[in-house]
């Protein structure tokens, strides 16, 4: 099923081409920026009101895992701006962190302003994995698996016949000696079992695959069955996704654009010459990553899983994403490994995850992987930029501004104005806001009035 299935199920209506860009959309209040977000996103608004329950009701919470007690909503903001491969994309974001979505659309603007990011999705193949212990002669094992390779891609495609009818399935049998006799472990070999998941992330079709073969690779290989299940580390099914930023996009009132790219792509040298900063730059990279993840259902631990271990592939552990000067601004690049689904998982029960894949209107898995990659690579770049500058923490006192002055109960245009009083002040407290809200409502009450009195 596409997201356009979804649209369909769940009545969103159809989708249309639309613009990233929407001037002025964090200045809404929430409920227009719903109704703005279903026109920019060719979606029934009244969809939108699966958004008040988080998207899910509790008797389906009730069936998703086990021992429920109840629902625990995060928030869920739309990073504009983005364009990859020509398409502009409005990117659903789930996280309980500030600054991030701010700092993506950001991002995504200056990528934009240089022609947007561009991606390349390798084949969905994931690795199932069979652990075969007890082996008396792992070579001959592996030589024998090679040999039977025809055999088991047969069995395999059995297990799976759907997948392959969609144009996926098998595609090869790999074998690694892990130890020999002799050793503590010993003779010990893996068989990695290919499959092209097609628009699935696959997991629970690769390990009904790896334990129905199972005992026939045993068998071949002449030892004993052990773990059967997919692996994280899903090397065969990458995302690479490129940026290219004009200096002028980089420039502030504190750092000219030159000056400013040479600032970020030393920050990347940093990433790649200490682990120390690689992996708080990866992080920032899964900020982006996760909250797509998360926003549209996915198993967000085994992307994680999967992109550390890829990090440290090369034996220490590197940044996923790099930067360097180009003549006229920044180059960066981001790869990643990444297994993400646009049928089964959690979509099949979860509202919310359907809503935002249709907002987001990816149309397949690959321009999922390209989307959640491109925000990965747009969160990675906005830390780098601030860091090269002023810091974070400017950027986080500004959102946190906002928080306070809405809290105190600030709405429209006052928002701004609260948030950058107490701002200003250096005293962002609900007290400060509360105060400054009452003065402009009596200075905005006293306009009016005067008027009239005119
Ligand atoms: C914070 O969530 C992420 C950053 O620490 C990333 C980075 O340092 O590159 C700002």
């Amino acid at each position: 099923m596409t997201p356009r299935d979804f649209l369909g199920k769940d009545g969103y209506g159809p989708l249309t081409p639309m613009s990233s860009r929407i001037p002025g959309f964090y200045r809404l209040g929430l409920a227009e920026r719903r109704l703005r977000l279903a026109q920019a996103a060719g979606i029934d608004a009244g969809a939108m009101a699966a958004l008040e329950s988080g998207g899910l009701d509790e008797t389906t919470a009730d069936g998703m895992i086990e021992n429920v007690v109840g629902r625990y909503a995060l928030p869920l903001g739309i990073a504009l701006n983005f364009r990859v491969d020509d398409i502009d994309y409005l990117v659903p974001m789930v996280i309980e962190e500030p600054s991030v979505v701010a700092a993506a659309s950001k991002a995504a603007k200056m990528v934009r302003a240089g022609g947007g990011f561009r991606a390349e999705v390798s084949r969905p193949v994931m690795i199932g994995q069979v652990q075969i212990c007890d082996v008396a002669d792992p070579d001959r094992a592996a030589r024998a698996l090679a040999a039977a390779e025809g055999e088991v891609l047969a069995r395999a495609a059995g297990v799976v016949p759907g997948l392959v009818a969609r144009g996926g399935g098998p595609v090869r049998l790999e074998a690694r000696v892990l130890s020999r006799p002799g050793s503590p472990d010993g003779g010990m070999v893996v068989a990695h079992i290919l499959i092209d998941c097609c628009d699935a992330m696959g997991a629970n079709l690769v390990n009904s695959v790896a334990e129905a073969v199972a005992d026939f690779l045993a068998e071949v290989a002449g030892g004993r069955v052990g773990l059967r299940i997919l692996s994280n580390l899903c090397v065969h099914r990458t995302v690479t996704v490129r940026a290219e930023v004009a200096e002028a996009s980089l420039a502030d009132e504190d750092l000219d654009g030159g000056a400013a790219a040479d600032a970020v792509a030393a920050a990347s040298r940093f990433a790649e010459l200490d682990p120390y900063r690689a992996a708080t730059h990866n992080k920032g990279i899964m900020n982006g990553v996760d909250a797509v993840l998360l926003a549209t259902g996915q198993d967000w631990r085994g992307a994680e899983a999967g992109a550390h271990a890829f990090a440290a592939r090369g034996g220490g552990y590197a940044p996923l994403a790099t930067w360097r000067r180009s003549p006229t601004g920044l180059s960066g690049e981001l790869v990643l490994p990444l297994a993400v689904g646009t049928v089964g998982g959690a979509l099949h029960l979860h509202a919310g995850a359907r809503l935002a894949l249709a907002i987001l209107a990816a149309s397949s898995a690959r321009d999922l992987a390209k989307v959640a990659a491109a925000a990965g690579l747009a969160s990675n770049l906005a830390a780098l930029r601030a860091l090269a500058g002023t810091g974070i923490q400017a950027g986080h006192m500004a959102l946190h501004a906002r928080l306070v002055a809405r809290a105190a109960g600030a709405t429209g245009d006052l928002v701004e104005r609260v948030a950058s009083e107490i701002a200003a002040l250096g005293d962002v407290k609900p007290e400060r806001a509360r105060e400054i809200l009452t003065r402009l409502r009596v200075e905005l009450d006293t306009g009016p009035v005067s008027l009239r009195i005119e």
